[in-house]
């Protein structure tokens, strides 16, 4: 009888013993899971890797053709007569608040704003091939360089707030839902809806203009948003430029400071 007791108190011990390994294990499964989501881009296949790396390439050598370019305006100055040596590296820094604007500008802004200043041409329509192809080529000259957010204070901190807010907010779209929803915690945990995965959000900044699988093409940051917008909020879609998506990108540019650029690169 009391040998039986000492026995099940120690079946027990060991039990408890198994189960704490157990979880234990499972934690730090999910810990190595969590942390490694953003180190690589995670496709479904090697096909969709190899279509994703042939669709950047082509669109980063189209951004050089567009930087070289001295007909790209009308007075003959193409971007690389002016900043020799792709001087880019502040892509790091985007968006940006432009005094001269007087707002929050992305790459993509800026660039219209140089193309119709300095080399007296048109805008690109934001989102277009070309216009996405220049932001990758420009943002590669950046590779390497930590993203940093040199933003005056003031400006810095309201944007990233009004992000923040927008990003809870279930008014947003038109289904009650708010991109946290699905976006855990501000967006900085990895989460599953009805099985599908939903990106952790730290780090990715630094990850566009990137190939997109759902969207067949290269994106930007701002067009990701758009994406879910109206994809998973029921939304319309938003100017490319509205201050709304602007302070999401801001917003999700904060998630990735300090992160490394990564996105695709020239041989
Ligand atoms: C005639 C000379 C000239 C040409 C041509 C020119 N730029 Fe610029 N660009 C400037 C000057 C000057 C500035 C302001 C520098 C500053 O803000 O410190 C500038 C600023 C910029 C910035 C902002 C940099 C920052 O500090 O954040 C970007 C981005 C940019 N140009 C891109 C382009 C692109 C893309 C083209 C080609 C379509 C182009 N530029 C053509 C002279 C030029
Ligand atoms: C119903 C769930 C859902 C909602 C709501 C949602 N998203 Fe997403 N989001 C996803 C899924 C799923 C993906 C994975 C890729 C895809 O489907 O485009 C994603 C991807 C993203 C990415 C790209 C991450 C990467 O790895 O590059 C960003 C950025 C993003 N969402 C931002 C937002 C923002 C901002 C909102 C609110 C306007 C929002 N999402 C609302 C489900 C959602």
């Amino acid at each position: 009888m009391l040998k039986n007791k000492k026995e099940s108190t120690q079946s027990l011990f060991m039990l408890t013993n198994t189960f704490i390994i157990l979880l234990l294990m499972v934690i730090s499964f999910y810990f190595l899971l969590n942390c490694s989501a953003n180190r690589e881009r995670q496709f479904a296949n090697a096909e969709q890797a190899e279509i994703a790396h042939r669709e950047e390439l082509k669109a980063l050598t189209r951004g050089r053709e567009i930087w070289f370019d001295p007909d790209t305006g009308t007075n003959g100055r193409s971007c690389e007569s002016c900043h020799p040596k792709g001087e880019m590296t502040r892509a790091k820094s985007y968006p940006r608040y432009k005094h001269i604007l007087r707002t929050m500008a992305t790459l993509s802004m800026t660039h219209n704003f140089a193309v119709v200043n300095e080399s007296k041409g048109k805008p690109w329509e934001l989102g277009s091939y070309d216009a996405n192809a220049l932001v990758l080529y420009v943002m590669s000259l950046a590779n390497g360089k930590p993203i940093q957010m040199a933003w005056p204070q003031k400006y810095r901190d309201e944007w990233i707030n009004r992000g923040r807010i927008a990003f809870a907010d279930t008014n947003f779209g038109n289904n009650s839902q708010s991109c946290e929803s699905c976006h855990l915690k501000g967006g900085k945990k990895k989460n599953f809806v009805n099985s599908k995965v939903i990106p952790n959000l730290k780090g990715i900044a630094a990850t566009y203009p990137k190939y997109s699988i759902e969207q067949g093409k290269v994106i930007t940051l701002e067009q990701q948003v758009n994406y879910c917008l109206e994809n998973y909020l029921d939304g319309l879609p938003l100017p490319l430029d509205d201050v709304t998506i602007v302070a999401f990108c801001c917003y999700l540019t904060s998630l990735s400071e300090g992160k490394k650029i990564a996105v695709a690169r020239l041989n």
